[in-house]
């Protein structure tokens, strides 16, 4: 699917390429070599990054899902996390890589991140593409990032909005006039 004119190119899909690439060879200089690491995808936004993200790692990797809820169907955060889907895989001793498409308020993740070191696993690490530093509702910082973006509503790569444009190749800035 094409992205609606009116919509503005954030990062195109070579961008993307790029940034996920980046990541991926930061995490396994970071992580001792050879080590294997869980990978848990935060569903649903993050299936694409996840995908992509976990092939372009050079170790071996366990692939995870977790869905939780901040955001009802509209543009802003409801302040409350639930787990809607917990993880599968046993995670207790083991290295955890949590991926995510975007932080925003920061509560998912922080939410996300303790539970699963409450799990036991031996270390959780968040690996972010986007990241709204501006918009943190609670204290929260990712350990590794592919780009800040400023406070816009951004669609495509895995990210919706009302469960639309998840599948556009690029990611997309919509203009604030279309929000409302
Ligand atoms: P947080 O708990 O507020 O950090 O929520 C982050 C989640 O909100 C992300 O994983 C996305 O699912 C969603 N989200 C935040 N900003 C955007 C956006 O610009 N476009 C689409 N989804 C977003
Ligand atoms: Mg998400």
């Amino acid at each position: 699917m094409k992205a609606p004119d009116h919509f503005k190119t954030l990062f195109s899909p070579q961008d993307i390429q790029v940034m996920v690439e980046g990541l991926a060879e930061q995490v396994d200089k970071t992580l001792p070599a050879e080590e294997p690491v869980v990978c848990v995808g935060v569903l649903k936004g993050a299936w694409i990054f996840h995908a992509d993200f976990c092939r372009a790692l050079k170790r071996p990797v366990t692939v995870d899902f977790i869905r939780a809820s901040s955001y009802g169907a509209g543009t802003s955060s409801s302040g409350v996390v639930r787990i809607l889907k917990d993880i599968e895989v046993d995670v207790r001793n083991k290295h955890v890589l949590v991926v995510e498409e975007i932080v925003d308020s920061g509560r998912t993740l922080s939410f996300i991140k303790q539970r699963l070191e409450q799990a036991g696993a031996a270390s959780v690490k968040v690996v972010a593409l986007l990241d709204k530093k501006q918009r943190r509702a609670v204290p929260f910082q990712a350990d590794f990032v592919g780009a800040e973006v400023g406070n816009h509503f951004v669609v495509g790569y895995g990210l919706d909005w009302g469960e639309n444009y998840r599948t556009l190749p690029g990611i997309y800035i919509v203009p604030g006039e279309a929000l409302h």
